[in-house]
């Protein structure tokens, strides 16, 4: 199912691109913002419409920085059931090729738990919120990481194709990351339980964007929904999962968001009962 690589410019018409019949993904795609600064001073609507948006900006990376919390807290602790359970094994078995393994179990572990505080604290921070080259491969890899226990509880199939080569995307990392994680849990509730995910990073065609297609075999998107989903507030959702995820409405809009900032574009087609897939592109190093 992929998608014309037309994709229209102006940010605020975001249009089909297909008429979505039963047989044809119905897509969608966002542009590069045009935000043409006005020499006039503002209106009070005007400042009144810039207050409520920053408002807006400070609840999605508040949604994100929730989601991410709840995330690497539940992954941290099934980390830390493991390093507990190796200790044991190691205290109860004194031969030195049980104590290896378990040692060698706590390290993985540690490892892994010590990759999931620094992707919290660098979220926290800010951290390299400029744009810079920006290997997006490694981005997804850490984010996975993250994932990985919620992934197998769902009995989602993750496949990862990073095309080898692929070159830097001109990218915040942190802000991708935050891209990633959204679309990852959307896909994830949208298979429910057991399913297939596809994430796949290349070079675009032209070879002027890094393309990254987040795919999944999730319920999919009816064709008279589809242009609302980057509205914030939007969801179909009846508020957060068991797992504190989702619900808020505010994922793809940030999402949109990020990549505009990017000057890069965002698309989704969808086909209900066979799923969905986001395709992002940012302009390369
Ligand atoms: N991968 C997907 N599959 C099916 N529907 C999706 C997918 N991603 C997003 N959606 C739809 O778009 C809506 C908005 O998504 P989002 O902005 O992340 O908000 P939330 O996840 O909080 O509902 C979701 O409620 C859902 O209806
Ligand atoms: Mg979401």
């Amino acid at each position: 199912m992929n998608a014309p690589n037309a994709m229209p410019t102006p940010a605020a018409t975001a249009s089909r691109s297909t008429s979505g019949t039963n047989d044809s993904p119905a897509t969608l795609a966002g542009g590069a913002p045009c935000n043409a600064p006005s020499a006039a001073p503002l209106s009070d609507e005007q400042q009144y419409i810039q207050h409520l948006k920053a408002h807006l900006r400070q609840s999605q990376s508040m949604a994100a920085l929730g989601e991410l919390t709840s995330t690497a807290t539940h992954e941290f602790n099934n980390v830390l059931m493991t390093i507990i359970n190796y200790a044991r094994l190691g205290i109860r078995n004194r031969d030195d090729e049980s104590r290896d393994k378990a040692l060698g179990k706590i390290l993985d572990a540690a490892e892994r738990a010590s990759k999931i505080t620094g992707t919290i604290l660098a979220q926290a921070r800010n951290r390299s919120e400029s744009f810079e080259p920006t290997d997006l491969g490694a981005i997804i890899l850490d984010t996975l990481v993250l994932l990985e226990r919620e992934m197998n509880k769902y009995r989602v199939s993750v496949t990862t194709e990073i095309q080898p080569g692929v070159a830097k995307a001109i990218a915040s990392g942190n802000q991708i990351q935050r891209v990633l994680l959204n679309l990852l849990i959307n896909a994830r509730q949208a298979i429910g339980e057991g399913g297939e995910l596809l994430i796949r990073l290349a070079n675009s065609d032209d070879n002027q964007s890094v393309e990254l297609v987040v795919r999944d075999s999730g319920a999919g998107i009816p064709a008279a929904t589809l242009p609302q989903i980057f509205d914030p507030f939007f969801s179909t959702k009846n508020g957060p999962d068991e797992s504190g995820k989702g619900g808020t409405g505010l994922g793809l809009a940030a999402c949109k968001e990020i990549v505009d900032a990017h000057r890069g574009k965002i698309r989704v087609e969808s086909t209900v009962g066979v799923g969905t897939a986001f395709t992002i592109r940012l302009p390369r190093a």
